[in-house]
């Protein structure tokens, strides 16, 4: 009896990893979030139970509660429970909160490193975090928090790093970020990139500047890239795009 974190990657179904496929096609339970794609969740089988969890704008401020005491219950009855999170479950996933109420309620919990978001989404606009000349170093953080209001991160510190900084959850706090980077000290023509639903047929991908970034139109789910890596394009990003609607066109990714 165990549950699995398990990292779903970006979205894409072909860039789970084997264990994770391995592991959802034995499920008895799946336990997953908003962002997962269906085709990932068509991977287990017909008689396993499926328990959407998302957490949706608005949802109650005890929602992560009810998420572990579903865990705990699924846990202790199943053998195989598969706890789905986009991305990686420990990259601002509540991967380390979830593991630590299993093991309390004396349940075995393993974890399946997943893709995240922070590397992929750049990588999928052909953005590599970190470039021999440009880049030596990535920083990735969230903007959950307003920037200008909380003090958990030093945004002076991030805007001197010199590395590249990747920032999710940060498409409602666009005006906050340019303003508390440029007034740390970052150059307001600074590259920016947005890259939005990366790896699905809704990649969509933004290029402006720290002091344009304001200015562009930012949706969920969107990884926000600053730095000089962010200027450039070494792969046909367009391509991969297309390469990946054909291949889902064809059915189901096993
Ligand atoms: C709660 S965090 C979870 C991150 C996830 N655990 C990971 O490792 O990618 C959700 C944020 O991840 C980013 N994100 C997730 N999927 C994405 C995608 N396909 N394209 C761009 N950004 C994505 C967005 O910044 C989104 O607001």
């Amino acid at each position: 009896m165990t549950v699995h974190l398990v990292g779903a990657g970006p979205g894409d179904p072909d860039l789970l990893t084997v264990r994770a496929v391995r592991l959802l096609e034995q499920a008895d339970v799946v336990v997953f979030d908003r962002l997962v794609d269906d085709r990932i969740l068509e991977l287990a089988p017909p008689w396993a139970e499926m328990v959407d969890v998302g957490k949706r704008p608005g949802a109650p401020t005890d929602a992560q509660d009810r998420i572990n005491d579903i865990l705990v219950d699924r846990g202790r009855r199943f053998d195989c429970v598969v706890r789905l999170k986009g991305g990686d479950p420990f990259v601002f996933g509540r991967g380390g909160e979830e593991a630590l109420e299993l093991r309390a309620a004396g349940i075995a919990v393993a974890e399946v490193p997943g893709i995240t978001s922070a590397i992929a989404a750049p990588a999928a606009a052909g953005i590599p975090v970190t470039m021999r000349g440009i880049s030596s170093g990535f920083t990735v953080v969230t903007a959950h928090q307003d920037p200008n209001a909380d003090l958990w991160l030093n945004w002076d510190a991030l805007a001197t790093t010199g590395t590249t900084l990747v920032i999710l959850m940060g498409a409602s706090r666009t005006a906050q970020i340019s303003e508390r980077l440029i007034a740390g000290g970052m150059a307001p023509s600074t590259p920016v990139a947005v890259v939005r639903a990366a790896t699905t047929t809704k990649q969509h991908v933004q290029r402006s500047t720290l002091a344009g970034l304001p200015e562009l139109t930012v949706i969920n789910p969107s990884t926000i890239v600053v730095g000089g890596v962010a200027a450039q394009s070494v792969l046909d990003h367009e391509l991969i795009a297309i390469t990946g609607a054909d291949l889902h066109r064809e059915g189901p990714v096993r």
